[in-house]
């Protein structure tokens, strides 16, 4: 049965949305992505990503490599090729049950020559297993007998930005394609560095004995394998066949053709089936961690339930190998790249229910910090400075020429600018600690970040005598539309609290374990004075704001460019562009994103109710949500400030990203960082979730009227809460005795009592 709250169902079809309904429909498990390409037509973008496979070969820069498709299978029945570009699509219904990670297809069509096909087929990408995927078909043809041909394919002639024909590029050559028998097995290399991958795939029999190797043909071409059956059909019988995958790459292991063999036997002996019933166990202890339940707004509940699917479906533990692509493994938007987007957006959603996989997304960070000390080099800085857009190595690539709004070429500055990256890092270093209590974790990688940074940001920072203030010049801060400015309020008031939290630490890993700090100070060259200069530097940080009170100014100057105020919205309640009176946007005070906003909600305590109050009114009506990181740090301040109607619709504006596709540009992949936001709108937002100085956790909930009830869990220094905020009361579980704050005041949530707050 299908339930409307676990689905995202597309029910016309119509080639046009086939891109889009690809990032959609795509099936990841943190190892790999798969687009959900529709076997039965031709128009889409094929896309196969292994995360960490980059190559740069002749592209602008390295890149996610799009990796030969192993999902292509053809249907003929006798000459006519099963495509729904050509056939009448009576009836289609396609539907991924979130619940289960299954992509189902039911159909039926009319062939131009008049055979009318009835195809429903399943596909799912192994959470149990990261190598494995498979596809079940089912088909029955209504008036025809004779045969039906069915070619299971590798298909290698696939290439990186194929929407942009001037940028198309292949970053793989074919090695190898063979006949696994049972199976078909291609390899290819990726060019620059020569990491082999290997996609191998099986046709087997379903509950009726369709495949048969006595019908059963193999060929090879240049770049594609395949296995082509002869099926004899009759008219309404079930033909119902399975196509299993393996995948692997010289990443994973050195024999890859081996451990693919041994993997597809062991699969086949195994079943489709079995192997889908393991991956909805997986899912289910995955939704046991990570579901938020919004009772009484369907459209809602399907949303966010959306978002923490395919962000959760973005990662797995890999002990740092990988990060989160800014389009997950969705799509090649923004080639792969790892962005503050991970960092900022999406940890708090891992680190508040899939703590592992949080430590391992910041271990990717420390394994990369030698790349992030060449940044520092290469750019005349002491230090580690990550880069703005990161791959493999912690090298910065972001590429320095891309299009405009207009689709002109403009020069991309963010890669020389944008550098509060480093600091949004340790900020997420630290909110991971705070909910884990992970020393280990902080002692032996987290400090290391935190003090390399600060020998970056010591020399960064420029002395300004005359004001006797540290300033940082021609920066970007989170708001892209302006471009070497200097003090970003943001960017210096991130600097000035991870550089006082280094100060803090030096003590503190000093005090757990002197030999890990000499160890350090070695390692990295410090001494009490460096400590001493950091700690100075923090306190003599320049933020622009003095001149208008609590009104802070985004930037120095912010305030003297041509103001204009959004007055107009689209069809999906997004800002129109004002009327720039013949100037450019960064000449006026337009806002891109999030920017002040954002930084009030990251270091909440540090500002008071009249200067959130101020920024807020004043940058909502400037901000233009051109990111879709925007809009959910709006929700948040919303309901912080009590103007809770603009919360739930820049909330609604965040879960439907993709569903609605807000932004215009599904196609290019999944919104992660927006995802990651809709959690925190959610959690933070509704669910009131903060973190005192006091490290205490504090609830302050608020929802919309129309709901009944938000649900969701979290984990806090090793507890499993189990929150329910009503209108009247909050319903409040734990797995440990835990003290919280609940509207200020304070509780002791004793393990397995089920507490009921009156509000
Ligand atoms: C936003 C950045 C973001 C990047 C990747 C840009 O449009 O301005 O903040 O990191 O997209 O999502």
């Amino acid at each position: 049965m299908v339930q409307a709250e676990w689905n995202v169902v597309q029910d016309a079809y119509e080639s046009n949305n086939n891109k889009k309904y690809e990032t959609i429909f795509t099936l990841a498990n943190g190892y790999r992505g798969l687009r959900g390409s529709l076997e039965f037509s031709k128009i889409g973008n094929q896309g196969n990503f292994i995360a960490g496979i980059f190559d740069k070969s002749k592209s602008q820069v390295t890149e996610i490599v799009n990796c030969q498709d192993p999902l292509v299978l053809n249907i003929y029945f006798e000459d006519e090729l099963i495509d729904f570009d050509k056939c009448l699509v009576l009836h289609f219904k396609r539907y991924l049950n979130m619940k289960e990670g299954i992509l189902y297809l039911k159909s039926k069509i009319k062939t131009p020559k008049g055979k009318i096909i009835n195809i429903s087929t399943e596909r799912y990408v192994s959470r149990e297993n990261v190598h494995r995927w498979a596809a079940k078909y089912t088909i029955s043809c209504e008036n025809f007998s004779g045969n039906m041909f069915v070619e299971n394919m590798i298909d290698g002639n696939v290439a990186n930005n194929s929407y942009d024909p001037s940028s198309i590029l292949k970053h793989i050559f074919i090695e190898q394609a063979y006949d696994m028998s049972p199976g078909i097995a291609l390899i290819s290399s990726t060019l620059e560095k020569h990491i082999k991958i290997i996609e191998s795939s099986a046709l087997i029999s379903g509950s009726y004995d369709c495949i048969q190797s006595k019908f059963r043909k193999y060929r090879q071409s240049d770049d594609k394998v395949c296995e082509l059956y002869q099926i004899p059909i009759y008219p309404n019988t079930k033909y119902e066949f399975y196509k299993l995958g393996c995948t692997y790459s010289s990443m994973d292991c050195n024999d890859i053709a081996d451990s693919c063999k041994y993997d597809m036997a062991s699969f086949i002996a195994y079943g489709y089936e079995k192997e889908k019933s393991d991956h909805i166990s997986s899912m289910k202890d995955i939704w046991s961690d990570i579901d938020i339940k919004i009772d009484g707004d369907e459209r809602a509940q399907v949303g966010i339930r959306f978002n923490l699917f395919q962000l959760s479906s973005s990662a797995y533990e890999c002990g740092g190998r990988v990060s989160i692509a800014a389009k997950g493994l969705h799509g090649e938007g923004y080639k792969g790249h790892v962005f503050w987007d991970t960092e900022i957006f999406m940890l708090p959603f891992f680190i508040y229910t899939m703590p592992d996989i949080a430590r391992s997304l910041l271990l990717y960070r420390y394994n990369t910090l030698n790349g992030a000390r060449k940044n520092a080099l290469a750019n005349g800085y002491k230090g580690a400075q990550f880069p703005w857009e990161s791959a493999d190595d912690g090298l910065d690539v972001t590429p320095k020429w891309g299009l405009d709004y207009n689709g002109k070429l403009m020069r991309i500055w963010p890669g020389e600018e944008e550098c509060h990256i480093s600091s949004d890092i340790t900020f997420a270093i630290w909110e991971y600690y705070r909910a884990t209590l992970d020393k280990e974790f902080m002692l032996n990688f987290g400090a290391e970040i935190f003090f390399d940074t600060a020998n970056f940001w010591k020399s960064k920072v420029e002395y300004n005598p005359i004001y006797d203030k540290y300033e940082i010049k021609k920066v970007i801060g989170p708001d892209e539309f302006h471009e070497h400015v200097n003090n970003n309020a943001y960017t210096n008031c991130l600097v000035k609290w991870s550089l006082k939290k280094a100060v803090y630490l030096a003590d503190w890993v000093k005090d757990m374990d002197i030999k890990v700090f000499e160890k350090l100070c070695a390692k990295l060259n410090l001494n009490n004075n460096d400590f001493k200069q950091w700690d100075i530097i923090q306190q003599k940080m320049y933020i622009p704001c003095a001149n208008h009170g609590k009104l802070i100014e985004e930037f120095e100057g912010y305030f003297d460019l041509a103001d204009s105020c959004i007055t107009r919205y689209d069809k999906n309640g997004m800002p129109l562009w004002p009327d720039l009176k013949g100037k450019n946007y960064s000449e006026t005070q337009l806002v891109k994103q999030a920017d002040v906003v954002m930084l009030m909600i990251m270091l909440g305590d540090e500002f008071d109710y009249e200067s959130k109050y101020k920024s807020y009114k004043y940058y909502k009506a400037r901000t233009m949500h051109k990111s879709s990181l925007s809009p959910s740090m709006y929700s948040i301040m919303g309901v912080i400030l009590g103007d809770t109607r603009n919360s739930y619709k820049y909330f609604m504006k965040t879960v439907l990203t993709d569903l609605e596709d807000n932004q215009a540009n599904t196609i290019y992949g999944f919104h992660a960082a927006s995802a990651g936001g809709a959690w925190q709108s959610a959690v933070l937002g509704f669910g009131g979730l903060s973190v005192d100085k006091y490290m205490m956790l504090n609830f302050n909930p608020w929802i919309p009227d129309f709901w009944n009830s938000l649900s969701f869990n979290i984990i806090w220094h090793g507890s499993k809460i189990s929150v329910k905020i009503m209108h009247d009361k909050i319903l409040i579980s734990s797995s440990k005795d835990v003290k919280i704050k609940v509207f200020s005041k304070e509780y002791t949530i004793c393990s397995k009592k089920n507490y009921s707050i009156i509000k």
